[in-house]
């Protein structure tokens, strides 16, 4: 399968080199679609990246020859990977503000997948306070970046603040899927997002899970080579390809649904905020609200990750995780030894940019023998993450 590469091209003198590094990643097993700022067009007309790319170029967020109004939209979902190449000083600040006012800023917020920025400027622009801590900002946000060159510039300064040379950055786009191969023959089963238990046919108890954090260890894995199976509870999110997503609702679908795939999987990865208590009778006629007060009794759902830990076979690997709220290490490292773990990733529900329905993440990964504080990264970093720790793990227990 073709990787799925946007480049998006702010104005910039470096933009002619833009052209080059089109050129190239056309001609390998990438396709590329090309977005450039107003300004980008003034030095490189659209028409030279749609000869290069074979594809469309997209610069005028209102043109109307465009079919789709909302092709930024479809651009994000589309990319594997974003890359902003020339990227001036502006459009830094813009992308790491979230400022999208054109075709590059609009699709690089609206897009979820990896993206890599490379900066070309002044050497004064570029050692400005500001832009340093936008560059900084952008590290924060999961941003890769390939640092500019420090030679003589189209200005006549002398500095840092070159674009980084054809090669580095195609070679810093093909490492960015070098990683694929590590997890080729591999079956993972994922569970993700939140259960839903009925109450009667109108009201259901839930929680806050979004999937994404699930959703994104599947895509990881998916584009790491393996073979990847998804049990998701009740989502906005649409199904990945090539992916094998199972849909289920209630805890006890959800347990039925691992169960089918659990001895096959060679890792088993439990993000999924399964409900632990679901109400006892479940009416088939809508409750009426007669009284003041109402009890509902609950029963406890089957614990999915006690019973994979309990029935783990010879060369499996399990990743737990928690959301704790208080005592972190304490809880989760209960959870890692009493659901026989191999791995648990706790996060706290009150730490900025970690939990529910954000893109990011902010964990502590527990394994028996370590304990890990991850910086805060984007939800399928961790993924990556999560898997080449599960592979160490596996390859550790080997060789001993
Ligand atoms: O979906 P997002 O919006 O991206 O949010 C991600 C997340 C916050 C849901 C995710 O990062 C996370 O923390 N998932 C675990 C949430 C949770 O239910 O934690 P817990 O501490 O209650 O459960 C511990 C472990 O047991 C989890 O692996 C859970 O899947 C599993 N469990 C819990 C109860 C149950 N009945 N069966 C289970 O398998």
């Amino acid at each position: 399968m073709k990787k799925h590469i946007c480049i998006g091209v702010s104005g910039g003198i470096a933009a002619y080199k833009a052209c080059d590094i089109v050129s190239k990643l056309s001609k390998k097993d990438y396709e590329i679609k090309v977005l450039m700022t107003k300004h980008a067009t003034e030095f490189v007309a659209p028409l030279t990246f749609e000869t290069l790319s074979h594809n469309p170029c997209y610069s005028d967020l209102f043109d109307s020859n465009i079919e789709d109004p909302i092709e930024h939209v479809e651009l994000a979902r589309w990319a594997d990977l974003f890359v902003i190449v020339p990227c001036s000083a502006n459009v830094l600040a813009k992308v790491v503000h979230g400022l999208a006012d054109d075709f590059v800023t609009t699709s690089f917020l609206a897009c979820h997948s990896k993206k890599m920025i490379c900066p070309a400027m002044n050497v004064h622009m570029y050692e400005n306070e500001v832009t340093q801590q936008n560059l900084k900002k952008a590290k924060e946000l999961g941003y890769m970046i390939v640092e500019p060159e420090t030679g003589m510039l189209a200005c006549n300064d002398v500095g840092k603040g070159k674009l980084a040379s054809v090669d580095t950055i195609v070679d810093a786009i093909d490492a960015c899927f070098e990683q694929e191969k590590k997890l080729t023959g591999k079956k993972v089963l994922i569970n993700a997002g939140p259960t839903q238990e009925d109450i009667d046919p109108v009201r259901f108890i839930t929680n806050h899970s979004s999937g994404k954090q699930g959703y994104a260890i599947a895509k990881a894995a998916r584009d790491m080579g393996a073979n990847v199976t998804l049990v998701m509870g009740p989502t906005q999110l649409d199904d990945l390809e090539h992916v094998n997503t199972v849909h289920v609702k209630s805890a006890n679908d959800m347990f039925e649904a691992m169960k089918d795939h659990l001895n096959e999987a060679d890792y088993v990865i439990m993000s999924a905020a399964v409900a632990d208590y679901r109400p006892e009778i479940v009416s088939d006629q809508k409750l009426k609200k007669d009284d003041e007060t109402m009890t509902i009794k609950m029963v406890k759902n089957p614990d999915i990750l006690a019973y994979a830990g309990a029935h783990k076979r010879e060369n499996q690997y399990i990743c737990g995780f928690a959301m704790e709220t208080e005592n972190l290490e304490q809880n989760a490292y209960k959870k890692l030894v009493n659901k026989n773990c191999d791995m648990l990733i706790a996060n706290n529900l009150f730490t900025n940019g970690a939990g529910f329905n954000v893109d990011t993440n902010v964990v502590t990964l527990f394994k028996k023998d370590e304990k890990i504080c991850l910086p805060k990264m984007t939800k399928e970093q961790l993924g990556v993450k999560i898997l080449e720790t599960l592979k160490e793990i596996e390859e550790g227990n080997k060789s001993c």
